[in-house]
């Protein structure tokens, strides 16, 4: 009788008090290069197909019991065994001043659906190909970056990136650095791959807004290249709602069109998550 009452009790308890989350997956490894600016790897859904540039939502479990997700562009090639994403710390932030805590072993939630309009897909052939990224902006590029089908498919591939300061452009950097040597990807990326890294608010080698160093023709002279045409360039812009909206303006000036994954044209654009 002891017995029954306790396997009774057992069964009642046996429902955990915290659900497993659906769609976890486990961090393995996080990169804090700022006080505003983290990376972090976790386990890959072994179904997980996607295109290099897409996003996924992501995100934890809120107090409230419900999921709290966000867009994060897959900052991971297609071919990497894992995933990362590369984000914004927001100390008010709903789920940035959460996620940021994250430690290797921890669990977050993952939808497996990617989506998104920065694909190769989207832009028609061309010679050059214009990544223009603020901020973790870059993140779609950094998959990009790192797929052997943009250089299959460019002569040329010119990653512009700005942040506020030096130690912001530090994971791009590195990424960018480290790719000619990159055993799988290096011969890929040689010769082909040009970095235009600048900043607003601190001095640096470079500096401006991606903006400004396209009308004022300052990218092209330092590069010693001909300016963007629509003849042979393809673009892709991902930063805050400001900086899009500009870009789109500038680069319709070059003459050239927006396009979509059903209306492949000359640029595409989409917004960096922030918060
Ligand atoms: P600035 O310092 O002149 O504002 P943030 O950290 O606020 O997301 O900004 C990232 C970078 O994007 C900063 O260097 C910022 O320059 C630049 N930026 C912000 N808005 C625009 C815009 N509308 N056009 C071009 N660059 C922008």
């Amino acid at each position: 009788m002891m017995h029954m009452t306790e396997s009774l009790t057992v069964t009642e308890i046996s429902v955990p008090k915290v659900p497993t989350l659906p769609d976890a997956q486990t961090v393995t490894a996080v990169t804090h290069w700022t006080d505003r600016l983290f990376s972090f790897r976790v386990s890959r859904p072994q179904s997980l197909r996607f295109r290099s540039g897409e996003f996924v939502m992501i995100g934890l479990m809120g107090e409230n019991g419900k999921p709290l997700l966000r867009a994060y562009s897959i900052a991971s090639p297609s071919w990497d065994e894992e995933l990362e994403f590369y984000s914004i710390k927001v100390q008010d932030g709903p789920l940035t001043s959460k996620l940021q805590h994250i430690e290797p072993g921890d669990q977050i939630i993952l939808r497996p659906k990617p989506v998104g309009t920065l694909v190769l897909d989207a832009l028609l052939p061309g010679k050059r190909l214009w990544f223009f990224a603020t901020g973790t902006g870059l993140a779609p590029f950094a998959s990009l970056m790192r797929d052997p089908e943009t250089y299959e498919r460019y002569d040329e591939v010119i990653m512009m990136h700005t942040c506020r300061d030096v130690a912001e452009l530090e994971y791009g950097r590195q990424l960018v650095e480290s790719l000619p040597e990159d055993p799988l990807i290096g011969e890929f990326v040689a010769g082909k791959l040009r970095y235009y890294p600048t900043t607003t608010r601190e001095d640096s080698a470079q500096m401006g807004r991606i903006t400004d160093n396209l009308t004022s023709g300052k990218v092209f002279a330092d590069l010693g290249i001909a300016p963007i045409n629509p003849e042979t360039d393809r673009g892709m812009v991902c930063g805050s709602l400001d900086l899009n909206t500009d870009m789109k303006t500038v680069l319709e000036g070059f003459g050239l069109r927006e396009g979509a994954n059903s209306d492949p044209a000359e640029y595409v654009v989409e917004k960096a998550f922030v918060g």
